[in-house]
């Protein structure tokens, strides 16, 4: 047995797998509370970040790894790993931690099929390791009010949910035309890779499961019968880059959004890097000309098992990348977008507000990744302490997102039935 029971004496260990952006956001746990998180251990291809997490956090040459078959094939004792690879890159590592004993904070989606999500979660009860999916928006102060009105009663019963899921157009066509997500093969279809998060929401809100469901969607857009008269394969050269929304140069050299994934090697600069990713990487391609086949618009209709109808659309043609939900219970309503929040009663009461202006963008999707890194802490080492969802929930979540896909291919409403509850 590689992994070793936290004794609840010293700071909870970990192993980090991939040590990109995610990985990053979760350590500054262990930077600001070195007696609750040690890092032992890092695993990652990229030699630049593999050292930086090393000097940062002094671990030795026995304590990193190039890739993962390495890592477990002379494993590092820890209470757990953390895994924040490309999701292509979940199951193999996650099975694998599983089967050595170490308890996982799995980045989402879970891994890239329904089968192998249920297996993650029947290894998991099997093995009796904790597998804590990272779903944020559960320890995000917005969400949480939203949650602690419904649940409170005081607006009754829910009948009827909109949600919609602006991605934004420059989040879009940097991940999911130009980027890591933009084909389903290699990574998932859209709705699972960005949005299992809006379903475990809409799950964790309602206490109820999917009955049925539709979906509809397409990639409209983003294709090369799109492309402007005149335009480039790249945007550097393209004579219409000047008046294009989803020009590169202008996202990533102009306004410097979106480069945290461009690592600046010792001895270059950062405009080195980007006009060399505009010349020759796969950022600098035309969004019409590029190898991309996820959806860029997708609705789900759903209907719940306690009567609850939901209706759920991803937009991608949005500037902002806000979610905006609108509950209809039996005594009133909750609209929100993220920076304010409206609770109305039907009789009685004063509309109130909630204004989360002040922590709107701001750093750890406002606190909530330091949130969920500390539930995680906290359920390994006080054994009263139950991380806020389970691998089996976050597979429901995955569930209706596989079972939207289905939809959408198939043109067909889908029944998902009855299941028990291995909860
Ligand atoms: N919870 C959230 O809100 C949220 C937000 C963004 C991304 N994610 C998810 O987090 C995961 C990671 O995303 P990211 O933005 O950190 O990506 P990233 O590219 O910044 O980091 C991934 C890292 O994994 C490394 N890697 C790849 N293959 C490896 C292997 N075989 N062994 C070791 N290292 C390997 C890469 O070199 C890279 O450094 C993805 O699954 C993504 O979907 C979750």
């Amino acid at each position: 047995m590689t992994a070793s029971a936290s004794s609840g004496a010293g700071p909870v260990t970990i192993v980090a797998i991939g040590a990109g952006n995610r990985t990053n956001k979760y350590l500054e746990y262990a930077v600001r509370h070195p007696e609750r998180l040690k890092l032992v251990g890092v695993v990652e291809l990229n030699p630049l970040r593999r050292r930086t997490v090393a000097e940062k956090f002094g671990l030795g040459a026995a304590q990193c790894f190039e890739n993962y078959d390495r890592f477990f094939e002379n494993p590092v004792p820890a209470d757990a790993v953390l895994i924040a690879t490309p999701e292509n890159m979940h199951f193999e590592p996650c099975m694998k931690a599983i089967e050595a004993g170490y308890n996982v904070l799995l980045e989402k989606p879970i891994a890239q099929t329904l089968p192998e999500c249920v297996r993650i979660a029947e290894a998991a009860r099997r093995k009796g390791v904790i597998v804590g999916v990272c779903h944020v928006l559960r320890y995000h102060p917005y969400f949480i009010k939203i949650k602690e009105i419904v649940d409170s009663g005081e607006l009754g019963e829910i009948i009827s949910i909109s949600h919609i899921a602006s991605v934004g157009l420059d989040r879009t066509t940097h991940g999911f035309v130009r980027g890591m997500w933009r084909k389903e093969e290699v990574t998932n279809p859209m709705l699972i890779s960005k949005c299992c998060h809006d379903i475990d929401f809409l799950l964790w809100l309602t206490e109820a499961r999917c009955r049925k469901l539709s979906s509809f969607g397409s990639l409209r857009w983003y294709r090369r019968e799109n492309a402007p008269a005149g335009s480039t394969e790249r945007c550097i050269d393209c004579p219409v880059e000047k008046e294009c929304p989803y020009s590169a140069v202008d996202l990533y050299y102009n306004r410097r959004d979106w480069i945290s994934n461009f690592d600046v090697p010792e001895g270059s600069t950062l405009d080195e890097v980007l006009l060399r990713e505009l010349r020759t990487g796969s950022y600098g391609r035309c969004v019409f000309r590029c190898d991309n086949d996820v959806v860029d618009h997708q609705i789900v209709s759903m209907e719940m098992d306690n009567e609850i109808t939901i209706s759920f659309s991803m937009d991608t043609f949005t500037l902002g990348d806000q979610r905006e939900t609108h509950i209809r219970l039996t005594r009133g309503e909750i609209d929100g977008d993220e920076r304010t929040l409206r609770v109305r009663r039907f009789r009685g009461g004063e509309e109130r507000i909630f204004d989360f202006s002040d922590i709107l963008g701001t750093p750890f999707h406002a606190g909530a990744d330091l949130n969920l890194i500390e539930d995680f802490v906290d359920t390994l080492s006080r054994r009263e302490h139950r991380f806020r969802t389970s691998i089996d929930r976050s597979v429901e979540s995955h569930r209706i997102c596989y079972e939207a896909e289905r939809s959408r291919l198939t043109g067909r409403t889908v029944i998902l039935g009855e299941r028990s509850d291995p909860e």
